[in-house]
């Protein structure tokens, strides 16, 4: 999980190609690196946040040249180090290369090349690459056609980018990782994502897995692997480029949490007739939607557990399945429809169970944020949350996007009438988390427990989902201890681990069966001494055992959960904000995994 990018014809290159990855530093930041050319390459790369690259530029060496690439990085081959660090090239310095995936044979392809008498200098797969490239050219090949046997040698995912001496044009192939084009009249980029480029231009032509392209000053042209052109069509991304910064928050997770009465309302935009009552998403297909498998990692198996419990209760079977699980142990699929939720659509786990599915024959659905991601592309049908970007490693609109996604696509499949009460609950909702984001007391809450040991989160039936993603928000952003619990479960072991120094978030919604159950389990805690915090709609007693009160406003059950989530993901955004921790990019953490 690395971004790359790449441009042609534009006046400053080294400022473009540092531009387009501050924008792509969400995709790993362990080192950064540029590489510029036209007769010679000039290189410069660094260990550490793109920071370390723009102080090795200043009073560096003069990088210039027409055509350029770089690379952020997140390691999966050896430590961050300068060395490991991309652009890689070849022994003679007249071939660079930047990479995004894992090249699974690399070490076969070291071992042939070492023998022939080629040095590597870092620990990397990708070295191979440049080291290939050089091999075919000593061997007379021009380097077209040099890059192109290098790849044809590849096993593996990657989208690549080569430079080489002498050739004014960026050498691109794909497969298996993102890649997209950017078109601007004389300029042409490429990247692993298009705010890269989005600030230049609006139009795009996505690469699909076994194309290649060459950009230079007369254009571009994809071809297949066989060198014949491909004919690919631009399309336009609606995405604002002022989307793509921090608009005056301090961090980007604090804009996305803000952004969510926007991003529900682009979600529900068309889909819902509010004076007809009626639900309809058009993305949705042919698909047969009588047992569902929803597959995910992360944030987005929460809103896939929350997403069976909404199915289920429709009386549609329905189950959710931690992606990395079911690609390789799957259950009988025999007739389901497998739905992949993935915000990015490029999580390797999420792809290898949707691709499982296809190859069992089982229909498939992407429910992600990406247009044009890999996910969307190889299953049947995608139907998008219209969240716009996500910039923080921490996922928070997508969340809520994916939620409610899910309660449309449980109104199509279910049978029967509409749900009028979450039809009109659906038109309510961004002005209700509205009023949570201008209300809420949450960086109270948060500056109450600082000194926690650690944080508890319980909930039942849609608000369990609830719980879990409240503990991995706080424990990937604060760096906390934090666990997620079905409220049912605290007294089977947990319970044990309640203090007066836990918090315990509980959410606690209406006034029925539910409600008044995880009201016991709140008063479990509390006479185990521990805090409470309530989140709460306030129809049921949960706030007079509660040491503090986050509210949401009353409405249906089903978007109470979501409302709910936005006031958790504001303690654990305040609890963060106070410990001084890095907020969009924790440790350890990248936005889109793309490694299994
Ligand atoms: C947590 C987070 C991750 C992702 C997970 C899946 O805040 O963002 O847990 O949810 O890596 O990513 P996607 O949704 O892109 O498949």
């Amino acid at each position: 999980m690395c971004g790359i990018i790449g441009c042609v014809g534009r006046d400053d290159t080294l400022g473009t190609l540092v531009h387009g990855l501050s924008k792509l530093e969400y995709r790993g930041y362990d080192s950064a690196g540029v590489a510029l050319g036209g007769e010679t390459l000039g290189v410069l790369k660094r260990a550490g946040e793109l920071g370390a690259l723009r102080d090795a530029l200043e009073g560096g060496p003069d990088l210039s040249g027409s055509v350029g690439i770089g690379h952020t990085r997140w390691s999966t081959h050896g430590p961050p180090t300068d060395e490991n660090a991309h652009p890689h090239l070849d022994c003679a310095g007249s071939v660079a290369v930047v990479h995004n995936g894992i090249i699974e044979n690399y070490q076969k392809l070291r071992d042939e090349l070492s023998d022939a008498g080629h040095e590597f200098e870092s620990d990397t797969d990708t070295e191979v690459v440049p080291h290939l490239i050089e091999a075919g050219l000593e061997s007379g090949a021009d380097p077209e056609t040099a890059f192109r046997a290098a790849i044809d040698r590849l096993e593996g995912s990657f989208a690549i980018a080569c430079l080489v001496a002498g050739r004014e044009s960026v050498f691109v192939a794909r497969n298996d990782s993102p890649l997209v084009l950017g078109i601007d009249g004389d300029a042409t980029y490429l990247a692993s994502d298009v705010p890269a480029f989005r600030e230049f231009t609006d139009r795009v032509v996505y690469l699909d897995d076994g194309e290649f392209a060459e950009l230079s000053a007369g254009g571009w042209q994809v071809t297949d692997a066989d060198g014949a052109p491909v004919e690919k069509s631009i399309e336009t991304v609606a995405w604002d480029p002022e989307d793509t910064g921090k608009s005056g928050y301090d961090h980007f997770m604090l804009k996305e949490i803000h952004e969510q009465p926007r991003a529900l309302r682009q979600c529900l935009r068309g889909r819902v007739d509010e004076l007809g009552g009626t639900v309809s998403v058009e993305e949705l297909g042919d698909l047969d939607f009588d047992r569902i498998h929803l597959v995910a990692a992360g944030t987005s198996y929460h809103a896939a557990v929350y997403g069976a419990g909404l199915l289920s209760a429709e009386g549609i079977s329905a189950q959710a399945h931690y992606a990395h699980e079911y690609a390789s142990s799957p259950p009988p699929i025999e007739d389901a429809t497998v739905v992949g939720v993935s915000q990015s659509g490029e999580t390797a786990d999420t792809l290898a169970a949707t691709r499982e599915a296809r190859r069992r024959g089982a229909g498939t659905l992407a429910l992600t944020n990406t247009v044009g991601s890999t996910m969307a592309r190889e299953c049947d049908d995608a139907f998008y949350i219209r969240s716009g970007p996500e910039i923080g490693v921490a996922a928070t609109k997508t969340f809520a996007g994916q939620q409610t996604a899910l309660n449309l696509l449980t109104q199509v499949v279910a049978d029967g009438t509409p749900d009028r009460d979450l039809v009109s609950a659906l038109r309510d909702l961004p002005g209700d988390v509205q009023t949570i984001l201008d209300e809420s007391n949450a960086e109270a809450v948060a500056e109450a427990y600082l000194d926690a040991e650690a944080y508890f989160f319980i909930g039942r039936g849609l608000n369990f989902p609830v719980a879990l993603e409240g503990a991995l928000k706080m424990k990937e952003i604060s760096y906390e201890h934090a666990e997620g619990f079905a409220a049912g479960e605290l007294k089977h072991g947990p319970l044990a681990l309640v203090t007066a120094n836990t918090p315990v978030f509980a959410t606690v919604v209406g006034d029925g069966e539910l409600a008044r159950k995880t009201v016991g389990n709140v008063k479990e805690v509390e006479a185990r001494d521990a805090p409470v915090v309530a989140v709460t709609d306030g129809r049921s007693d949960a706030d007079r055992y509660a040491d503090h009160t986050l509210e949401i406003p009353e409405t249906d059950p089903r978007t109470a959960a979501i409302l709910a989530n936005v006031q958790l993901q504001l303690a654990s955004y305040h609890t963060a904000a106070k410990l001084g921790r890095s907020i969009d990019k924790p440790r350890n953490l990248a936005k889109s995994v793309t490694v299994e």
